[in-house]
């Protein structure tokens, strides 16, 4: 689910261009790792660590709204999250912009447990 908490500020973490289409790219923002990818017309966020074994997503390849993680090729959607192969597990995702000529993403401190 994507926070929409407008508590929460936009936070730049790159420049347009910074991010080549079919990519990603990991940012710490407000102490956590985020995974910002670029689709060829727009960005997605997500939190960075893969719940399997815990690789960092923003280095897996982009493609058809998904990201692969790197490691065992387990996919996400970078609309809400969701594993491809089991939709009950997801990883967070966040809201996106470009304002001016930044990427801002808007990321919640991390649940304590
Ligand atoms: S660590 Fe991501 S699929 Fe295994």
């Amino acid at each position: 689910m994507t926070t929409t908490d407008d508590a929460v500020p936009f936070r730049p973490v790159a420049r347009v261009g910074d991010i080549p289409a079919g990519e990603g790219r990991t940012y710490e923002v407000g102490g956590r790792l985020v995974a910002v990818f670029h689709d060829g017309t727009g960005y997605h966020a997500m939190d960075d660590l893969c719940p399997h074994m815990g690789a960092s997503l923003g280095s897996g390849p982009f493609a058809d709204g998904m990201v692969t993680c790197p490691w065992h090729a387990w996919r996400f959607r970078a609309c809400d999250g969701a594993w491809c192969d089991n939709e009950k597990l997801k990883v967070e995702v966040f809201e996106t912009r470009v304002a001016d000529d930044a990427i801002e993403v808007r990321v919640p401190p991390a649940a304590t447990r």
